[in-house]
């Protein structure tokens, strides 16, 4: 086997939905500008990240049907681990039993992207399937008195398997960003709420999202127009809408659920992808094109071959 592919995959969210007319009766808010300022409608709110990591996980490990004892390991994306230590990774491995290693990776809303390309390469060096999952509860970290942060953050989960295959790589091309200069403008302290200057994250996340998938398909060797689905961070609709635009990637290829999920950090990359897979968007050979930034500031994309 000299190529990688996308094996197996799985959701979970919380079982408790949050509407914006819930929120109404405890912040200075209302429905109308939340949808109109965010594009969300409702979020899931519960958990931990251990649980929702764990229930994504089951699934993707039930869609890849490989032996557990023939994993390399599993890499979890979180902004909100259960515990100081061990990782949360670890409590996923005492739940499941996959073989291997298990380390968690905090890259914020970049995270799933970091832990993709880390995972891929990792698949190719051991030559053995990995578990790549991104779970996050935000609401552990929210100020449920703070409007800008309470009405967008929220919770979830979503695990793919990237496994050996006798395709070509899935993966076409990446881009990793830092600026750590930035760390003040999305930050949260050590047992701390999440702190954020909206406007400042909004301006350098649609600039810094517009240049790395750019870089990504020109190194690769494509062109916008061939990009199948494009999976951006679900972090603000108006943030997506122009990002899809600046790109020229037209609307209805851009993978959404930020109406029904809030902005799950790590979660949300695997989540929009996931439900673009399990709605058959995707063809053998589909283009998909994943970017993601957030607090660091991070941020990162990944050109992806569905095979
Ligand atoms: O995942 C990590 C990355 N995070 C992000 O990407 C978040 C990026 N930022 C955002 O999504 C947006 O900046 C927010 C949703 C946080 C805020 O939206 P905005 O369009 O930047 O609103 P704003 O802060 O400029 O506020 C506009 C107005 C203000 O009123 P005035 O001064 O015009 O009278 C705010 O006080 O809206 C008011 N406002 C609200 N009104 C109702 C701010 N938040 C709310 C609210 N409900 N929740």
């Amino acid at each position: 086997m000299t190529g990688t592919s996308i094996a197996g995959w799985g959701t979970s969210l919380p079982d408790k939905i949050v509407t914006n007319f819930d929120l109404e009766k405890i912040l200075d808010t209302n429905n109308d500008w939340i949808v109109e300022r965010t594009g969300i409608r409702e979020r899931r709110l519960g958990g931990t990240t251990e649980s929702l990591a764990t229930a994504a996980t089951i699934k993707a490990l039930k869609t890849a049907d490989l032996d557990l004892d023939s994993y390399g390991g599993l890499i979890l994306a979180t902004t909100t681990p259960d515990k100081t230590t061990p990782g949360t990774s670890a409590l996923i491995h005492k739940n499941l039993g996959i073989s291997g290693f298990a380390f968690d990776i905090n890259a914020a809303c970049a995270g799933f992207i970091y832990s993709f390309v880390v995972a891929h390469q990792m698949v190719k060096s051991l030559n053995q399937p990995i578990v790549v999952v991104g779970a996050d509860t935000l609401s552990r970290i929210t100020d449920m008195t703070d409007r800008s942060t309470a009405i967008l953050l929220a919770d979830g989960a979503g695990a793919l398997v990237i496994a050996p295959s006798n395709e070509e790589d899935c993966l076409l091309g990446y881009d990793l960003q830092v600026d750590g200069n930035l760390e003040d403008i999305l930050y949260c302290d050590l047992g701390g709420y999440l702190k954020m200057n909206g406007k400042e994250v909004f301006k350098r996340a649609i600039r810094a999202a517009e240049k790395s998938t750019n870089k990504v398909v020109e190194e690769a060797g494509y062109s916008m127009s061939d990009i199948d689905l494009l999976v951006p961070h679900q972090a603000n609709k108006r943030i997506m809408d122009a990002l899809s635009e600046r790109l020229g990637i037209p609307a209805q290829k851009c993978a959404s659920v930020i109406e029904r999920t809030g902005n799950t950090s790590s979660a949300s990359v695997p989540l929009a992808l996931i439900d673009s897979i399990e709605s058959d968007s995707l063809k053998p050979g589909s283009l998909i094109l994943m970017t993601g930034f957030g607090a660091g500031m991070t941020w990162g994309s990944a050109l992806v071959r569905w095979q």
